[in-house]
Parts: C-alpha cells; sequence; structure tokens
C-alpha cells in the first residue's frame, strides 16, 4: 500500500491565486486511500478516553463519522448556519479564505463530557478554534483534535495552544 501522502492531490491556486489546495477527495476516490485515511486518524486516539466525537461541515463529516462508528461513539455534527433545525448556538470566524458561521445542537453536548474534534485539514485554525469555543460554552472539555492534514505555515496551532492536536500529515 502506497503512503498516505501518495493520495493528496496539491492543486496550486485553488480555490484563489496563491492557495494551495490540499484536496481530501483524491484520497477518498482510493479504496486504499479512504481506509488508510480513516484508519491512520483513529490510531491517534488509542488510549484517550471521550465520550463523543465532533465533526464540522462538511469534510469534518468525512471522517469523523466512520470513526465514532469504529468506536462506537456518537457523532455531533456542526454545521454552517441555517441547516440544524433544533435549538442551536452559533458563532462567526474567519477562514484562510473568507468568513462563516458555524452552529451546533444547544443539547448535543451535557456538562462535562469529554470531546474528540474530527476534520480533514487544519489551516489557520479559525474552524478548529471556533469549534473549541461552541463546545465549551456548552460545557463540553475537548480532550483532542485529530487532522489529516495540517498546514503548518498557517501557523493554527499557535491559536490552539493548549490543546492536544494531532495531524496525520503535515505540510510546511
Ligand atoms: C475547510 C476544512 C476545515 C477548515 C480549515 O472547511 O475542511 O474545516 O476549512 O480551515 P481553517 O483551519 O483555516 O479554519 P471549509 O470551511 O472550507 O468547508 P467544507 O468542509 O464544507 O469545504
Ligand atoms: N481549507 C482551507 N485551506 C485549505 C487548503 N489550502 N487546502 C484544502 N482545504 C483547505
Amino acid at each position: 500500500m502506497k503512503p498516505i501522502e501518495a493520495y493528496v492531490k496539491s492543486i496550486p491556486d485553488f480555490p484563489e491565486p496563491g492557495i494551495i489546495f490540499r484536496d481530501v477527495t483524491s484520497v477518498l476516490q482510493d479504496a486504499d486511500g479512504l481506509r488508510l485515511a480513516v484508519d491512520l486518524m483513529q490510531e491517534k486516539l488509542a488510549g484517550i478516553e471521550f465520550d463523543l466525537i465532533v465533526g464540522p461541515e462538511s469534510r469534518g463529516f468525512i471522517f469523523g463519522v466512520p470513526i465514532a462508528y469504529n468506536l462506537h461513539k456518537p457523532f455531533i455534527p456542526i454545521r454552517k448556519k441555517g441547516k440544524l433545525p433544533r435549538e442551536t448556538v452559533s458563532i462567526q470566524y474567519d477562514l484562510e479564505y473568507g468568513t462563516a458561521e458555524l452552529e451546533i445542537h444547544r443539547d448535543a453536548i451535557q456538562k462535562g463530557q469529554r470531546v474528540v474534534i474530527i476534520d480533514d485539514l487544519m489551516a489557520t485554525g479559525g474552524t478548529n478554534e471556533a469549534m473549541i469555543s461552541l463546545i465549551e460554552g456548552l460545557g463540553g472539555i475537548v480532550v483532542k483534535t485529530v487532522f489529516l492534514m495540517e498546514l503548518a505555515g498557517l501557523k493554527g496551532r499557535d491559536r490552539l495552544q493548549g490543546y492536544d492536536v494531532d495531524s496525520v500529515l503535515i505540510y510546511p
């Protein structure tokens, strides 16, 4: 089997000039790539005690759900504004390109529950920081975040100091 980095295609100047887009769909469209990505992310949770997995729309769902299924944990979606049908809490934040607003159901996390965040990629860390705010606002404890890919040059870790952040692949 090939190493995981061999499955990731990098597309220069998408979606804007100057951005190198690390395309998760090139991993997913290969059965071995998909399995390897899920397995390597899941391995990062060995020995971690937690109650539930949270993942953001849309690429966070891709890996959060199979890992939650494999480990028999609940999966809590964080969605873009206006998609969740019950009472929500929301937060606005900045992206590598643009801004966004995310929401979580207010009843999705109980005070003191231990939460793992799963996402495909960390760029600026803004999405993760926003998710941590939502989770902590509901009384959850973020015990770890696992990414498939991290764009280290954007220094997302600087925004996440004090949190356990782990990535399968780190790009400079
Ligand atoms: C992407 C990616 C991460 C986030 C990373 O999602 O899946 O969630 O950006 O960027 P950050 O570290 O700078 O916050 P995006 O908001 O583009 O949504 P998508 O998954 O629906 O494509
Ligand atoms: N999300 C934010 N920045 C990204 C990038 N450079 N590649 C893939 N997804 C991203």
